[in-house]
């Protein structure tokens, strides 16, 4: 900035602002083989991404009941409405409304729990914001079709994505395609249904399987339009600032490049095409994708508005005898010496935040939604006046410097739709399938080893939440 122009003033949240929480079917709800539902991919994950999938579902998998959302979905909405929440971002769970995935007609159970939830958002005034794919593939789509390495997919998923748009079309006005698109590369069987093990596939394979599904996301972007004409359609991008280590300028460099394989997926979902530095990268490394004519034309499809999940940043080196991963991180990267990270090793950066609002609104002038923030904690139920509750003061403060740098980045000249915090109710974790790693305003009483009643609790943070909400977001400190 010149000296002679200053920084407006940081001023409150705009009016609208859609505050909420976030969660995904297989991480709350359970009942994984109730109401027709069939086996999703997430059935034979027990450890989450640390041990390979299994057989087939194991009773230690945390998640065949979750904490059991799908029988206590009224209480959590309840929940979610005393804090004041705008906005719940929920997934559907696909192999619930497509038990395999490849059926032609779909389960009328599964479609009406989700009319019963949306019933329930409906009564407190709570807009949904709906994932329509959270790594949740069926998992016969995953064994028999080899995941989205497959074209068939693209079918599949329109198929499913047409059913939810004519029933819930009327109710719901935000979608997102596929959560986190870009984790495919790293994490190819959560992410992408793909079974065979990751060392064992090219980057055609997992780029081939990432262009299957850009193509589906732009294909259900302009279905949407056709029957829903005032609905929104966003993309979902793991956000991952990348900082060189040093001012070396091959630091400089490989931070680019590290960061260009996260913009790659914003670019084409917002541009509708495949940018240069991607192509190069496929020619430099001896990449061929099929890719249609049709497929071009469809990629046109851009999406309206662009979400993200933010929860760490991380550094880059060209210096080969530096190339430490950061652990806990599924996209690696080298940690940054300045910044301290939670139990799990996720380095905290409230200001990288502020950098990625900025850097997209202006590398793709979209409305931005960040839909997964928060911190992973362990946290110890006390009484305190008779009640339980959780002391979670790390987790206000965590939350509270990541709405300070929104606020900068509106001021910036941002331009964002809203916030939903990861996890808004205790969940189990995607990467490692624990309870432990917390991330709620809501205590859900279940361990580890599965025991536990269920029971839900408030955290401080529950109320510190329903204030911050309340005043939107005037009293962050
Ligand atoms: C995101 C996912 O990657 O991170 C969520 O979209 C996940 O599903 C969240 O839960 C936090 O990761 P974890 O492993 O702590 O649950």
């Amino acid at each position: 900035m010149s000296n002679t122009v200053t920084r407006p003033a940081t001023g409150p949240f705009p009016e609208g602002f859609l505050w909420g929480g976030a969660t995904a079917a297989n991480q709350v709800e359970g009942a994984y083989a109730e109401g027709g539902k069939g086996l999703s991919i997430q059935d034979v994950m027990p450890h989450g991404i640390t041990t390979p999938p299994t057989e087939g579902p194991t009773p230690d998998n945390l998640k065949q009941i979750a904490v059991d959302s799908y029988h206590r979905y009224v209480e959590d909405i309840a929940l979610f409405a005393e804090m004041g929440f705008k906005v719940y971002r929920f997934s559907i769970a696909w192999s619930r409304i497509f038990p395999r995935g490849d059926e032609t007609e779909p389960n009328e159970e599964g479609l009406a729990y989700y009319d019963r939830v949306l019933d329930e958002l409906e009564k407190h005034g709570i807009e949904p914001l709906v994932t329509i794919s959270h790594y949740e593939t069926p998992l016969h789509l995953a064994r028999q079709y080899g995941g989205w390495t497959n074209r068939e997919l693209i079918g599949f998923y329109e198929r499913y994505a047409r059913v939810l748009f004519e029933r819930f079309g009327s109710r719901v006005k935000h979608w997102l395609t596929f959560n986190e698109i870009n984790s495919v590369i790293h994490e190819p069987f959560m992410s992408g249904g793909i079974p065979t093990p990751r060392e064992d596939l090219t980057d055609s394979d997992l780029y081939q399987a990432i262009h299957h599904e850009l193509v589906a996301s732009a294909r259900v972007t302009r279905l949407a339009r056709e029957i829903m004409p005032e609905a929104k359609v966003g993309c979902m991008i793991l956000a991952l600032p990348v900082y060189p280590l040093t001012p070396a300028p091959a630091d400089v460099v490989k931070a680019m490049d590290t960061a260009h394989a996260s913009y790659a997926f914003g670019d084409i979902h917002c541009r509708g095409e495949y940018p240069g530095y991607l192509l190069r990268f496929f020619r430099d490394n001896g990449i061929e994708l099929e890719i249609t004519d049709q497929d071009r034309e469809d990629l046109r499809n851009t999406v309206d508005f662009v979400s993200f999940s933010y929860y760490m940043s991380i550094c880059e080196t060209a210096d080969p005898d530096h190339q430490v991963q950061g652990p806990g991180n599924i996209m690696g990267g080298v940690p940054n010496p300045t910044l301290e990270a939670s139990e799990w090793g996720w380095q905290i950066d409230p200001q990288g935040l502020r950098v990625v609002l900025n850097d997209y609104w202006e590398r793709w002038q979209k409305p931005l939604f960040i839909v997964e923030n928060g911190l992973g904690a362990k946290d110890r139920l006390v009484e305190v006046d008779g009640v339980k509750t959780v002391e979670d003061d790390y987790r206000i403060r965590y939350l509270n410097d990541h709405l300070v740098q929104v606020r900068e980045a509106i001021a910036d000249g941002a331009q964002v739709l809203g916030y939903t915090t990861w996890g808004c109710i205790d969940i189990v974790s995607a990467s490692t399938a624990q309870l432990s790693k917390r991330y709620g305003f809501i205590y859900v009483d279940r361990n580890d080893d599965g025991s536990g009643t269920l029971e839900r609790y408030r955290k401080k943070s529950f109320g510190w939440y329903r204030d911050v909400i309340a005043a939107n977001g005037a009293n962050l400190a």
